[in-house]
């Protein structure tokens, strides 16, 4: 089958689309899947690179996020039919993450365990559902789940373009807070104000805590007033302290990762003087996958799709990721030619 293969980390040339990459065998309690669309995510270019503490056993397809339809169908497996739309949890449970332990969706086939399956409601694409898992399942949690962003509040969302980032826009704005987002680049902030941000800061071209003292008021010591409910910050790097400046009395700043560099600097004053809350938030649970499919279904949220690549554009659609030029999520379709 044709794959995106992986035989060792480093820079993207690792990375080698082939043509006759061993077909998966299915095995009892696993099903396969042809797959039509697999989003990309920075993780993928972590996986590509490298990370300690993470042993990738190779050759390797990346590629956590996979829909597709059922191909085959191994012993003992029950309730699923040979065409069967299909969108799969990335996390096995046992076996570990697909695109990392496994074998992921840059590729014509996989390997799924039949836990890991969920049915494509009527009306959402492929697309659309390859773009939910990683991304979209991680915003959920940490805005609802670890987080408790409600009606009225205000959110600042750092790297809001991306693909958390898109769509911890969207569901914040469904919820009705008022969503600040911060990208690097006018394209980018209009294209967030259409997505319903009510404000945006460059970050690149001003300090994002001064915008937000200046809209807002910076945070009294000894009141709920001035500043955000909660930031979004996966970013890291410097701007970890200044994240803690936005924040009013009580305010939440989540973390779901750290693009520009893991070890911040911080400031314990902040944490105490204005009784911060300092949340971690991993991945995601089957209901938030199951919910975004449902909201999707509705109509309620419309992933952010930048573009559908071939798989033999996959250098390409990494690039966009590495070098910041992405808006919402891309899609390979390892099935176009
Ligand atoms: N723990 C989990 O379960 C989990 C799940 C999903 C994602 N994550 C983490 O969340 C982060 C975002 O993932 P994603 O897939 O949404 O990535 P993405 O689509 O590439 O978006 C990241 C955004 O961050 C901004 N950014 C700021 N500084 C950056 C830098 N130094 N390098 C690259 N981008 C930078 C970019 O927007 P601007 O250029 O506009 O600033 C970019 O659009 C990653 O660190 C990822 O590992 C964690």
């Amino acid at each position: 089958m044709r794959a995106a293969v992986l035989y060792g980390h480093g820079e993207l040339d690792q990375l080698v689309v082939e043509d006759d990459f061993a077909d998966p065998v299915v095995g009892a309690g696993q099903v396969i899947i042809a797959v039509h669309a697999s989003s990309l995510n920075y993780h993928d270019l972590f996986t590509v690179r490298g990370m300690p503490g993470i042993k990738v056993p190779m050759p390797a397809i990346p590629g956590l996020d996979i829909a597709g339809e059922i191909i085959e169908i191994g012993p003992g497996v029950s309730g699923w039919s040979i065409g069967d739309r299909v969108l799969v949890d990335p996390l096995d449970k046992t076996r570990g993450l697909m695109g990392e332990l496994l074998h992921g969706g840059l590729a014509e086939r996989c390997l799924v365990g039949e836990e890991q399956l969920i049915r494509i409601p009527e009306g959402v694409g492929y697309a659309q559902a390859a773009a939910l898992p990683v991304a979209y399942g991680t915003a959920h949690r940490m805005l609802f789940t670890n987080g408790s962003l409600g009606a009225g509040q205000r959110v600042l969302i750092l790297g809001a373009s991306g693909g958390v980032g898109t769509c911890c826009v969207m569901l914040a704005k469904m919820v009705g807070a008022e969503v600040i987002a911060c990208a690097s680049s006018a394209e980018k902030l209009e294209r967030l104000r259409q997505l319903g941000a009510d404000r945006t800061i460059d970050y690149t071209k001003e300090r994002f805590v001064k915008q937000i003292h200046a809209w807002y008021g910076k945070p009294a010591r000894r009141a709920y007033e001035g500043g955000v409910d909660m930031v979004i910050n996966y970013t890291g790097g410097d701007t970890w302290t200044d994240s803690m400046r936005c924040l009013k009395r009580g305010g939440q700043l989540i973390t779901c990762g750290a693009t520009a560099g893991f070890d911040p600097k911080t400031d314990l004053r902040y944490i105490w003087s204005f009784e911060l809350k300092i949340l971690g938030s991993n991945s995601w649970a089957r209901e938030d996958l199951e919910e975004l499919l449902r909201l999707v279904a509705e109509g309620k949220i419309d992933p952010a799709i930048d573009r559908v690549l071939p798989l033999r554009d996959v250098h390409e659609g990494l690039r966009l990721l590495a070098d910041r030029r992405v808006f919402g999520k891309v899609i390979i379709a390892p099935d176009r030619r």
